[in-house]
């Protein structure tokens, strides 16, 4: 899923190749976890962003919010993180929950079995209304209270058990 477009609206979601994109995806994540929430002090980047894939939001020529994703292990199970978007444009142009399908649907196109995520603990509404269930207790994580969650992908067997992923589903 190399970029979608929800039905009857003008956002655009897509993996950020381009220099630009990429640049607007490092900018968006960089205001909200650096300038706004304070969670990083000079940089959210980490070496996880040597191999992550990166997806922006964008409005037209404005990217308004951004997500990445990477694999853990070669068996298919997938972290997703950074998921954000700008201040202003939170709840009036719904790209947070694009933002998270349009993960779990690459993770999945790419292979993913199981998509897991440290949530903030005030979105967990948020994820569970998009599918995603708890796992493990609620833990600090950068400072903040998170809750491990998950959400099954498209490549997942249909008698895919979490037992063997004990030490990232936190049970
Ligand atoms: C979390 C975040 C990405 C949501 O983005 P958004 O663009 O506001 O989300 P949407 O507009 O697509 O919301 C989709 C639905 O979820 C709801 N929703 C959004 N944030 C929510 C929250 N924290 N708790 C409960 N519901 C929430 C919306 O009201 C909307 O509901 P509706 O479909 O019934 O109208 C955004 O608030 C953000 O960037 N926050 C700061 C960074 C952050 O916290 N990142 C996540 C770290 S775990």
């Amino acid at each position: 899923m190399a970029t979608a477009r929800p039905r009857g609206r003008d956002l655009e979601l897509r993996v950020a190749r381009s220099a630009d994109d990429r640049a607007a995806h490092f900018l968006v994540r960089h205001t909200v976890f650096v300038d706004e929430q304070q969670i990083f002090h000079d940089t959210d980047r980490d070496v996880w962003d040597e191999s992550a894939v990166h997806v922006v939001a964008a409005m037209g020529p404005l990217v308004v919010g951004a997500v990445r994703l990477y694999r853990l292990d070669e068996a298919g199970l997938w972290q997703g993180d950074r998921l954000a978007v700008l201040p202003d444009a939170r709840r009036t142009l719904r790209a947070g929950a694009p933002l998270v399908r349009f993960a779990v649907a690459t993770a999945g196109e790419l292979g993913g079995h199981t998509m897991i995520a440290n949530i903030q603990q005030r979105n967990v509404p948020f994820f569970q209304h998009l599918g995603w269930r708890r796992v493990g207790l609620l833990a600090p994580y950068h400072g903040l209270t998170h809750q491990r969650m998950a959400i099954g992908l498209s490549a997942a067997p249909s008698a895919f058990a979490d037992d063997g992923y004990a030490w990232a589903l936190g049970s």
